[in-house]
């Protein structure tokens, strides 16, 4: 009945444990959910005002497809202001997330065969979305000898001549690398080289630490800028992920059929979640600033506390998003909570059904040696799933049978 499509299709592996672990929430299990990629913040106060007086006012009809002119110029004001980028309102489009803006941008971008250039560990949909677009993804394994970094050489390595595009994510999901300058100006370089587009997934913007920024990939240079397709999004950065509100700034061309391709399938954003998405950018900024300082608390606290949990090998430190990325390996050949571990999978698997802690497999991010935890949670939460993965490894005997 499904066509080949469909059957090519993985599930959202994030998705999928984040339901599973609901599951087991719904029937009284006690679990510890490290598995999520949105904050626990609420929706600034601003956003939710702008989204309440949008109903009041009745602003509840169809927008232009690519999102009202007003949001447009304050995404346009925004990125002219943090990022040095210069994007008039017809060069941006506002989308229903950052998930959707991508899907768009693949969608107007690849021909049946071309390829598009994917770090690993990446970002789960990135993969799922050039095939679905009809086109090859094709994976750059980076590892901790590399900080988990591209270089222009590796890059080099796998062009081809059907390499339409780069797909880069800085800070990333799920390493937590950002990258600095000259290493974004190097792969900027040898993409340009290579007259590849560039779509730079800039969502945890604004969540970087220890000192270090993000640099938007459009702004190393006029023609990198016109190569270049920037997508961001409200989810992360004022904990809307529900409102589903993300956007992409790109030439004319670009933007345009992205607007059209949009115009057929959703007809564009919900004109409430658009005008929260105005007065969340608009209003009062200071609860990002308070947001970022309690991320960095708890980065600190997961990477202080994964020195101490052998088996769990933290080999780069995160500046950046809201996650820890360790290196399991370790663990494999061990029997873990009456589990035999031969996978990172089989690791999440047994801490999820012994330790009742969901936490993502690397696999799902072509990492396999790795798993992925999120500190986007309470120190609470944080801390007592850290406690019941420290037991099971350490073989607490309360933790020796599944649950
Ligand atoms: C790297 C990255 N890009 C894009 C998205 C999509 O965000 P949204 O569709 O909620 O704007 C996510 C969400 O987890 C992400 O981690």
């Amino acid at each position: 009945m499904l066509n080949q499509r469909s059957k090519n299709l993985s599930p959202s592996p994030t998705m999928a444990i984040d339901t599973r672990a609901k599951q087991l929430v719904a029937q009284g299990v006690d679990v510890i959910n490290l598995s999520v990629g949105e904050p626990d913040f609420d929706t600034p106060e601003t956003g939710k005002a702008g989204g309440m007086a949008a109903i009041a006012d009745g602003f509840t009809k169809y927008t232009a497809a690519a999102g009202t002119i007003e949001l447009r110029q304050a995404i346009g004001d925004k990125l002219r202001r943090e990022n040095g980028l210069d994007y008039s309102p017809d060069e941006i489009v506002v989308s229903n997330g950052a998930k959707h803006s991508l899907f768009n941008i693949f969608m107007v971008l690849l021909d049946p065969g071309d390829e598009v250039l994917i770090q690993a560990p990446y970002w789960v949909s990135y993969p799922e979305m050039v095939k679905l677009s009809g086109g090859t993804p094709v994976i750059i394994k980076t590892d901790a000898q590399t900080s988990f970094q591209l270089t222009p050489q590796m890059i080099e390595r796998h062009i081809s001549a059907k390499t339409k595009a780069i797909a880069i994510n800085n800070p990333s999901n799920p390493t937590g690398v950002v990258y600095d300058e000259t290493a974004l100006r190097a792969i900027a370089e040898k993409a340009a080289e290579h007259g590849l587009l560039i779509i730079s997934d800039e969502i945890y913007e604004r969540l970087t630490y220890d000192g270090a920024t993000c640099v938007s990939m459009a702004a190393i240079s006029p023609d990198i800028k016109r190569r270049t397709i920037t997508v961001n999004g409200f989810s992360k950065a004022y904990a809307m992920t529900g409102w589903r509100l993300g956007y992409a700034a790109a030439e004319k061309p670009i933007a345009k059929a992205m607007g059209e391709l949009q115009s057929h399938c959703t007809s564009g954003a919900s004109s409430i979640t658009q005008k929260a998405g105005l007065a969340a950018l608009s209003g009062d900024q200071s609860m990002m600033a308070a947001m970022r300082r309690e991320f960095d608390r708890r980065r600190l606290y997961a990477i202080e506390r994964l020195k101490d949990i052998p088996g769990l090998d933290l080999e780069v430190v995160p500046r950046g998003a809201f996650y820890v990325f360790p290196n399991v390996s370790e663990t494999f050949g061990r029997v873990i909570g009456g589990r035999s571990i031969e996978s990172s999978d089989d690791l999440c698997s047994a801490i999820l059904e012994s330790a009742r802690v969901a936490i993502v497999p690397g696999s799902s991010f072509g990492s396999p040696r790795h798993l992925r935890i999120s500190y986007a949670t309470s120190m609470e939460h944080l801390r007592e799933g850290l406690d019941r993965i420290e037991h099971l490894l350490a073989g607490d005997r309360q933790f020796a049978t599944s649950s």
